[in-house]
């Protein structure tokens, strides 16, 4: 897979990518992830990218021709033409589901954002979805775009290892994840339930099954009500 990301602050994705999985991924060459910074595209001395909303109101938007001249010189880097997703909280919001269906493209060409958001006609122009990670307000894409590749790259073929293959779990069952216990088995007074010692496997899963049901009516009682009684996800 190649993900291509444009952004204004191409350092920001240095650390997060570089480390654990995502790092693995690239290094074994599952994916390609290459960053293009739109401020060089930019227009005049001062390569400017954003202006004034017409209308008036607060922020910057930024322009329709350095992104437009950023996105034809990232499409052409590689052949394959790609899914582009622009990160924005005007969108549709990302889940698993989203991201294992991404997880299946050959590539993705995110756009991260900074300022009050893009000229509305980038996103008509270059036939961008708009992807949002959640209810709230971010101050640019950059974060977002970062969630993204992490959640597709580790859904990757050979990203995980087999130990850490479990945690994806969680949500292909539609609840919550159940609650995990290590080494020691007292600390600070508090004990790991005496069924996950027992080596009794059913009772252990059928534990954790009740477990992961009442964190879930909890904490997201919204995803049992998206429930319809089958094992698919949410
Ligand atoms: N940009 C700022 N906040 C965001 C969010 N929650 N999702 C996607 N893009 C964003």
């Amino acid at each position: 897979m190649r993900i291509d990301i444009m952004t204004l602050f191409p350092e920001m994705f240095a650390g997060p990518l570089g480390y654990s999985i995502p790092k693995r991924a690239q290094e074994a060459g599952l994916v390609d992830i290459e960053l293009t910074n739109i401020r060089e595209f930019g227009l005049g001395n001062y390569k400017k990218v954003d202006d004034t909303p017409y209308g008036g109101g607060p922020g910057m938007v930024m322009m329709c021709e350095p992104v437009f001249n950023c996105f034809e010189h990232v499409e052409q880097l590689d052949p394959e033409p790609g899914r582009v997703l622009m990160m924005s909280p005007a969108g549709r919001k990302l889940d698993q589901k989203l991201v294992r269906e991404l997880s299946g493209e050959k590539r993705l060409i995110l756009l991260a954002g900074r300022y009050e958001g893009f000229d509305e006609r980038i996103q008509q122009g270059l036939g961008a979805e708009p992807v949002s990670i959640g209810d709230y307000v971010l101050s640019g894409g950059e974060l977002v775009a970062m969630v993204v590749v992490d959640s597709v790259v580790r859904l990757l073929e050979g990203a995980l290892g087999h130990e850490e293959s479990a945690t994806e779990e969680s949500f292909s069952e539609g609840l919550l994840e159940y609650p995990h216990y290590t080494r020691p088995v007292e600390y600070k007074g508090m004990r790991v339930p005496e069924v996950l010692m027992s080596g009794n496997h059913a009772k252990i899963e059928l534990w954790r099954k009740e477990q992961a049901l009442e964190r879930t009516k909890k904490w997201r009682p919204d995803m049992l009500d998206d429930c319809d009684g089958t094992d698919e996800e949410v």
